[in-house]
Order: C-alpha cells, then structure tokens, then sequence
C-alpha cells in the first residue's frame, strides 16, 4: 500500500528546531562595504577590526598563485604533502596535523566529531565568538565561565562548571579580544579536567608561546593554529589543528575531502619557503604594538589592556566606546566594538602600520574630552594567580 503522501509544509519547518532562530555569526564587512558605509574612498579606509596582517602575504605567495598549474585538479583529500610541510614547521609528526580552511573550519570540525545534541562546552568570555556558534550549531549548549577583572581564566570556576556532559572546553591563548595570555600551569590544569582541550593559537606566532610541548602529555589536549594573521592568508583560509594521531583520522574521515583548495596549497608551500621575512615582518608588528601602547597611555580617557597579540583591547571612560568607534570610522579608521559585557566600554584595535598609529593617536586626541586629572596610567597589567594577593 503506498505511503500517505505529507502534509505541504513550508521550508522553514525543514530546518532543525535548534538551527531556526540561530543568530548568524557576525563576521567583519569587507573594505568596500566600510568605505560605502562612511562616505570613505577606498584609499582612506584603514581596516583595523579583524587583527588582519598590514604587510599582506609573502611575496613568493603572489609570485606561487599566479604560476600555479594545479587549479584544475581536485587536491589532495589526504593532504599528504601539506601535512608534512606543516608538521616541519610546527616541529611535530605529520600524523599528528590536519588542515583545514582556516582556523574557524577546525573548530566546527572538532565540535561536530565530539558534540551530540545537549552535550555541553565551556568556554572562557570574554572570548572568540566562532565557539559558541560551532556549538550552537551542533545543538549543544556553552557553559560560559566567565574572565576575572584580569581576563585570567578562573580556574576553580572552570572545575565547577564540569559535568559528564562536558566535551570540550576552548581556551583562546592570547585571547582575542584580550589578549591576555595564559601561562603553561593553566593549560595543564584545564587539560587535567579530562574534556578535550582545545587551545586556539591563532596569535601564537606574535608571543612566541604554544602548547604543542604538551601534546606528549594529554591526549585530550588539541592546537589550533591559523595562517590568517602571522602569514597573512586571511583571504585564503588555511589553518592547522595538532593533536593525537587517532583524532587526526577522525577528523580526516568526517571532513570533506576538498577542504584545503590548490590555491591556500600552494600559498602554503611559498609562505613556509619565506618565514624569515614574515616573522621579521611580524616582529615589526609587535614593536608597533608597544609604541600604540607607549601613545595610548598619554592619552586621557583611555586604558589599554596588556596584550601578547596583533591587538590591543582598550577601556573608555572619557567617551561612550561605540561613540568613539563611530568617529574612528568616520576619519576612515574601522575598529572593533563589542556590545556585551564586560567590555561594553572597549574597542579592539588591530595593530596596523606606523601610519595607521599615527591616525589613530591623532583622531583619539580630537575625540576624547580633555582629561582633569594627570599622571601616568600603567596598562592594565595580568598579573597571575600566584603573584596575586588573596
Ligand atoms: C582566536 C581566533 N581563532 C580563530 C580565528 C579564525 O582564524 P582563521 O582565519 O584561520 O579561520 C580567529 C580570527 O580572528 C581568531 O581570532
């Protein structure tokens, strides 16, 4: 007997319940849609909201895109050779790499191998959004535990906010949009409460600092890193993960077999063939950091937060944070605000050329009221646990 055909039903009843009212990840507009948006040309807009690298790519990346003659074969679902060439790089096995368009791709990867509907995640806010959006996607639900004062992660807090239902906490180290750092101590206690740690190292390379050394030790413990902003790839999406050898062919089996496209290959190879210059390049960017740090710092109405990344996280109290940014936006300088607290009162400034400093020293003076009060205002220092008081 055939089956009763369905009720007509509209599309949207097609879509999962949990997925229907899922707020869209909000990422950053391209250049043309800032300059549209503030009666900029394109020439004034200085994009710095998304910690994007200044310099661009390596030059051999341009010179490896233009000459390549592999854009009409699929690439390698194994990705045999990229594996290996980043494995060199980050000093470790290639059985222990997967690559993955972008960072971001890695950790929608890990939460759709690990997340079953109402399985939990905890993550440390304020922190990088594409967590909760990976895991809203799976239908698992973030238990959020937030910062202290510092931007320190709380670990007695992280403990109790462990379930069984638990699968993965996310550490961002340096921490976007703080960019505070947590030292190895810290990682090793997360690691210790038995969920898979995933530490995203997307800024690694601007503070020197990784985990990879204690992926010997903790088998739950995951490395993400990007070639988005130390390489300059943004555009091409490439990002690695480092873990155990088992994940590594989880991961591989559910992805699809395409992901790392020929081009972001073969930007791979010509950036891993010209580290000198862009880690040169990414030295210059943190001595850029340190003197917007040295300029803000004179500047009345402001305090800037510690930073071991391309960004600095800066507090108004002289003006409104968003009224700042749209000012900032208006002179063609585009920086990040964030509506949530706690730092409803900040803006996230990319570190850009000595240029972009200079502009952004300058409209902060026409724009911030003149203080009344004087003396000098120390960053606001993360000091760690063990050196605090009570
Ligand atoms: C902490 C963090 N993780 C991951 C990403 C995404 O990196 P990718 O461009 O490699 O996807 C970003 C981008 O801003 C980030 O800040």
């Amino acid at each position: 007997m055939a089956r009763a055909m369905p009720r007509k039903r509209s599309v949207q009843q097609l879509v999962q319940p949990h997925l229907r009212a899922l707020e869209p990840y909000k990422p950053v507009d391209p250049p043309e849609v800032l300059a549209k948006r503030y009666g900029l040309r394109l020439d004034q807009v200085a994009k710095l909201d998304a910690n994007e690298n200044p310099y661009g790519p390596s030059p051999k990346v341009v010179q490896a895109l233009a000459g390549s003659t592999r854009y009409s074969i699929y690439p390698d679902p194994l990705q045999r050779r990229a594996r290996q060439a980043i494995a060199d790089y980050a000093g470790v096995n290639p059985e222990q790499v997967v690559a993955g368009a972008g960072c971001d791709e890695l950790i929608d990867l890990l939460a759709r191998l690990v997340l079953a509907p109402r399985d939990e995640v905890v993550d440390f806010p304020p922190t990088f959004g594409m967590y909760p959006f990976a895991v809203a996607v799976q239908g698992g639900k973030v238990v959020a535990v937030p910062r202290l004062e510092d931007f320190s992660v709380d670990l007695q807090a992280a403990q109790r906010a462990i379930s069984s239902r638990t699968k993965i906490i996310f550490l961002c180290n340096p921490n976007n949009p703080t960019g505070t750092l947590m030292p190895e101590s810290t990682i090793r206690s997360l690691a210790e409460l038995g969920p898979l740690l995933v530490v995203d190292e997307t800024y690694h390379e601007f503070c020197g600092s990784t985990a990879v050394p204690l992926l010997s030790e903790y088998e739950n413990l995951v490395v993400l890193r990007s070639f988005s902003k130390w390489a300059g790839l943004a555009g091409l999406r490439l990002g690695y993960g480092v873990m155990a050898p088992q994940l590594v062919q989880q991961l591989i089996a559910i992805k699809s077999p395409y992901n790392l496209n020929a081009a972001a290959e073969a930007a791979l190879y010509a950036t891993l063939d010209d580290t000198d210059l862009l880690l040169q390049r990414v030295r210059t960017i943190v001595e850029e950091r340190v003197r917007l740090e040295g300029l803000l710092a004179t500047l009345p109405g402001i305090r800037h937060y510690s930073s071991k990344a391309n960004f600095m996280l800066c507090r108004f109290s002289g003006a409104p944070a968003h009224h700042v940014q749209q000012e900032l936006a208006k002179r063609g300088l585009i920086v990040r605000h964030f509506s949530t607290p706690p730092i409803q009162d900040c803006l996230r400034i990319s570190v850009g050329l000595r240029e972009h400093t200079d502009r952004i020293v300058e409209a902060l003076r026409q724009i911030l009221p003149p203080s009344d009060s004087s003396g000098d205002k120390p960053a606001l220092e993360f000091v760690p646990r063990s050196k605090r008081g009570s």
